[in-house]
């Protein structure tokens, strides 16, 4: 893998992108994109600080306009984009009835909109070039559906068709497009919540998960740094299950 190689890195600033920069950053640079500019600017002072080629880019993976402006930015300031880990995503649990038509939308388009919308601003300069490789979070939830997490699931799954699709469509050009469906990792959108609730989930996930923890954001980097290099070359279009053994299919 050349230096020069840059990673765009949606939702960056935390958990899984987070430790993701930092994996990536040993053996490309990193860019942190996040609609929390305080925050990856901090992570790229710290990676900077360790040695590595870091930046931050403000983004809203939602907004058109934003991913846009960002990739255009980055292209022309720091190179053209090599890899894409888009990661960027939130989370709102409640049952079907609650779900109002804005939370349905601002799942839709952080998670499936934001996702498209960023593989296509990158994947022309890819294709252009004949070399590249798209990693999309899903999730577990992907394949199993989600008591009280219709939305996200929703969503979730439909990340894993676009990235199937893409991988299709990208392979001819030796572009490969992964998803990951990583179980229950701890990082501060599954701590999101009151504390006592977070003792049940974690109690309830060392009941359920096989391996009888939590997974750690650098498990799961792990994974997207294997599918991002070319020990994972005549790897496309699947969903690797970094989850403990929760979900197997
Ligand atoms: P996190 O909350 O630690 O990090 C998410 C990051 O995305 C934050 O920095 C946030 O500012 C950013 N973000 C949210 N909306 C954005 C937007 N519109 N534009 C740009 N940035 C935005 O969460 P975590 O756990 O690291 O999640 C990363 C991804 O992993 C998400 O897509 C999530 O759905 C997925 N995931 C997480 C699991 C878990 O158990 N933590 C399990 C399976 C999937």
């Amino acid at each position: 893998m050349a230096a020069r190689d840059i990673a765009l890195i949606t939702g960056g600033a935390s958990g899984i992108g987070a430790a993701t920069a930092i994996r990536l950053a040993r053996r490309m640079a990193v860019v942190i994109a996040d609609r929390d500019l305080p925050a990856a600017e901090r992570l790229a002072a710290s990676i900077k600080q360790d040695g590595g080629n870091a930046f931050a880019i403000e983004m809203d993976v939602a907004s058109g306009t934003s991913v846009r402006q960002a990739v255009a930015r980055i292209s022309q300031d720091i190179g053209p984009v090599r890899h894409l880990f888009s990661n960027a995503g939130i989370n709102i649990r409640q049952p079907v009835e609650d779900i109002t038509p804005p939370d349905w939308a601002a799942m839709m388009n952080t998670h499936v909109r934001g996702g498209f919308l960023v593989a296509q601003a990158v994947l022309a300069r890819m294709l252009a070039d004949r070399r590249g490789g798209i990693v999309f979070t899903s999730s577990d939830f992907a394949v199993v559906g989600m008591a009280r997490g219709a939305a996200y699931a929703a969503a979730k799954t439909a990340l894993y068709s676009l990235a199937k699709s893409l991988a299709l469509e990208c392979a001819p050009f030796g572009v490969r497009v992964n998803a990951i469906g990583p179980g229950p990792i701890d990082t501060p959108l599954l701590r999101n919540r009151p504390e006592a609730e977070w003792r049940e989930a974690t109690d309830r996930f060392a009941r359920i998960v096989p391996m009888r923890r939590l997974g750690s954001a650098d498990e799961v980097a792990a994974c997207v740094d294997f599918l991002l290099s070319d020990r994972a070359s005549f790897i496309t279009g699947q969903l690797l299950h970094p989850n403990g053994g929760q979900v197997m299919w």
